[in-house]
C-alpha cells in the first residue's frame, strides 16, 4: 500500500520503518531540516533500540521529503503523526495536526479516495475537527474530494517501540466509514495475522497471541488513548502512595507489589515503586485529559491525585538525601541516570531534572551521569539558564563520579547500574550513602557492600 506519514518523531519514524519492513511503499514527510538531513544520510534522529539497524534495512525503500505535495496525491493512506505539545494551561495543542490535515487536503486529487489517519495523541473531538478542516479546504478549492478520516492511537513505549509495533496488544481504529476500517485492516494485516518474517533483533515472543483489531467510533478511540495512559499512570502513583505508607509502618513495597500483582485482576506490570513517571506522555496526557474534563466542567479527582503523588516522589527523594546527610548545603551528590527511563536519551519531564534543580537550589554540588542522555540533559538545564554550572558537572564515568561524593542517588534504572561494583564504589565515597530511587539493589547486598542504603517504600 502507498502510504504517506506526516511527522518523523518517535511515532512517525517507528511507524515508517515498520511499515516499510512489512513491504508497504512508505514516504515520510517532515519540515525539520536537521531531521531530514540525518534521514537522507540514513541516520535515525531518535535513539531507540534496534531502529538504526531496521532503518539500514529499509532506508532505500523509504522516501523522506519536506513536501507533502510530492507524496500525498499518490498515497492511498496518509498518517498524521505530528506533535501535540501542551499549551500553558495543560491542554493539548492540536495546531500541527490541523495544519497537517489542511496541507493534505490542499493536495488531494479530487477523483481519488484517501484514508486520512490521525495517530497523534489528541483530545476527544479532534477527529471531527480534522473532518471539518478537510471539508473547509475542499470547499475553498471548489472540489468535492473523497477523504475518510480515522483515528488510530499509538501505544508504543519508548525504548520498546519496535517490539510494541511488531507485537502490539491490540490495534484500535476509530472511524465512521467502512472504507477507512478496511484500508487500515489491510495496512495492518501482516501484524494482525503475524505473516511477516520477524527481524532478527525482534523475534516473535513464543507466548504472543494474534492481536485484535478493535473498531469503534472516533471519540472513543481518542478517549481510549488518554484513558490507557492515565490508567497506567494511576497504577504507578498508587504503588508509590502505598510505598510511602510502607515506610511509615515498616513494610516492603516490592513485596507488596509482588503480592498484589499475583492477583490476575491487578497484574504484575507497572507496579514498580520509585520516582514515578516522566517522559513525553503521562505528564502531558494526564494534564490534557484534565483539560478536556475542565472544558466539560467535569472533575477528575483521581487523575489529579495521580499527578500530585507522582511529582511528590521527586520532593520526597530529595528529603531523604537531606535527612540522611543532615544538610544538602555543600554536599556532593552523585546522580545516576538523567533519562526519564532506561534505553532512551529522552529527558522530557524526567525526574532527574527536577531533582537536580532542587539539589542545586539547596546548595549541593551535583555530579550527574547517564549512559546516553547527558547531551540532552545539559541542553535542557542550560536552556533556561537556570543552573549554576559551577556546581553541576556531567561525568561520563561512574567511578569518577562516585569518588569523594557524600551520597549516590539512583534516578534511572539503566542496566549498567545493576552491574556496578558496589563494594569498590562505597570505599571511594566520602560517606557511602546509596539512595536507590528505583529499588534496583538488594538492601542486604548494598549494606554488605558497605552502604547506608535507602530505597523507596522499603525499611
Ligand atoms: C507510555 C505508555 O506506556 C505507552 O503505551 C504509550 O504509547 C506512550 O506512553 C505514549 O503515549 O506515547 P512511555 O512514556 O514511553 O510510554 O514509557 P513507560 O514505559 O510507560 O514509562 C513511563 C514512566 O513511568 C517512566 O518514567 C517509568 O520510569 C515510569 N514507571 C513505569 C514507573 O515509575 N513504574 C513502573 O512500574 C512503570
Amino acid at each position: 500500500m502507498k502510504i504517506a506519514i506526516i511527522g518523523t518523531g518517535y511515532v512517525g519514524l517507528t511507524t515508517a520503518v515498520v511499515l516499510a519492513y512489512l513491504n508497504h511503499d512508505v514516504a515520510a514527510v517532515d519540515k525539520d531540516e536537521s531531521k531530514l538531513t540525518l534521514l537522507h544520510e540514513g541516520k535515525s534522529p531518535i535513539h531507540e533500540p534496534g531502529i538504526q539497524n531496521l532503518l539500514d534495512e529499509v532506508w532505500h525503500t523509504i522516501r523522506f521529503t519536506p513536501s507533502a505535495s510530492e507524496v500525498v496525491p499518490e498515497a492511498e493512506l496518509i498518517l498524521i503523526a505530528v506533535g501535540t505539545p501542551p499549551k500553558q494551561n495543560g491542554e493539548a495543542d492540536t495546531r500541527h495536526v490541523e495544519q497537517a490535515a489542511g496541507e493534505v487536503a490542499e493536495v488531494c486529487l479530487p477523483d481519488r479516495h484517501y484514508t486520512l489517519v490521525v495517530k497523534s495523541t489528541v483530545p476527544i473531538g479532534t477527529n471531527q475537527r480534522v473532518v471539518e478542516v478537510v471539508e473547509d479546504v475542499f470547499s475553498a478549492r471548489g472540489i468535492r474530494g473523497n477523504v475518510s478520516v480515522a483515528s488510530n492511537p499509538e501505544f508504543l513505549q519508548e525504548g520498546l517501540a519496535l517490539q510494541g509495533a511488531f507485537y502490539p496488544d491490540r490495534i484500535v481504529v476509530g472511524a465512521n466509514s467502512d472504507a477507512a476500517i478496511d484500508t487500515l485492516r489491510r495496512l495492518y494485516q501482516p501484524i494482525l495475522e503475524q505473516t511477516f518474517d520477524p527481524p532478527s533483533e525482534f523475534p516473535r515472543p513464543s507466548t504472543y497471541h494474534l492481536p485484535p483489531l478493535m473498531t469503534t467510533d472516533p471519540n472513543s478511540a481518542e478517549m481510549i488513548k488518554y484513558a490507557a495512559n492515565t490508567f497506567l499512570s494511576l497504577k504507578i502513583s498508587f504503588i508509590n502512595e502505598i510505598a510511602g505508607l510502607c515506610e511509615e509502618v515498616g513494610a516492603d513495597v516490592t513485596e507488596v507489589a509482588r503480592g498484589i500483582g499475583l492477583d490476575a485482576r491487578i497484574g504484575q506490570q507497572f507496579l514498580r515503586a520509585g520516582l514515578g513517571w516522566g517522559g513525553s506522555c503521562y505528564p502531558k496526557d494526564t494534564a490534557a485529559l484534565l483539560g478536556v474534563a475542565a472544558q466539560s466542567g467535569y472533575e477528575m479527582p483521581i487523575t489529579e491525585a495521580a499527578r500530585t503523588v507522582n511529582f511528590r516522589q521527586r520532593e520526597r527523594i530529595v528529603e531523604k538525601v537531606r535527612d540522611t546527610l543532615g544538610t544538602l548545603k555543600g554536599k556532593t551528590i552523585g546522580v545516576l541516570g538523567l533519562a526519564f527511563k532506561p534505553n532512551t536519551d529522552d529527558v522530557r519531564e524526567a525526574p532527574a531534572l527536577d531533582i537536580i534543580r532542587e539539589l542545586l537550589a539547596e546548595g549541593s554540588i551535583v555530579h550527574a551521569h547517564d549512559p546516553i542522555a547527558i547531551a540532552n540533559a545539559r541542553q535542557v538545564l542550560n536552556e533556561n539558564d537556570e543552573i549554576d554550572n559551577n556546581r553541576l558537572r556531567f561525568i561520563e564515568d561512574v567511578d569518577e563520579l562516585s569518588y569523594d561524593t557524600d551520597a549516590l542517588l539512583l534516578v534511572t534504572e539503566w542496566e549498567s547500574y545493576h552491574k556496578l561494583e558496589l563494594r569498590r564504589i562505597a570505599k571511594q565515597m566520602k560517606t557511602p550513602v546509596l539512595i536507590d530511587g528505583r529499588n534496583i539493589y538488594s538492601p542486604e547486598e548494598a549494606r554488605a557492600a558497605g552502604f547506608h542504603y535507602i530505597g523507596v517504600g522499603r525499611t
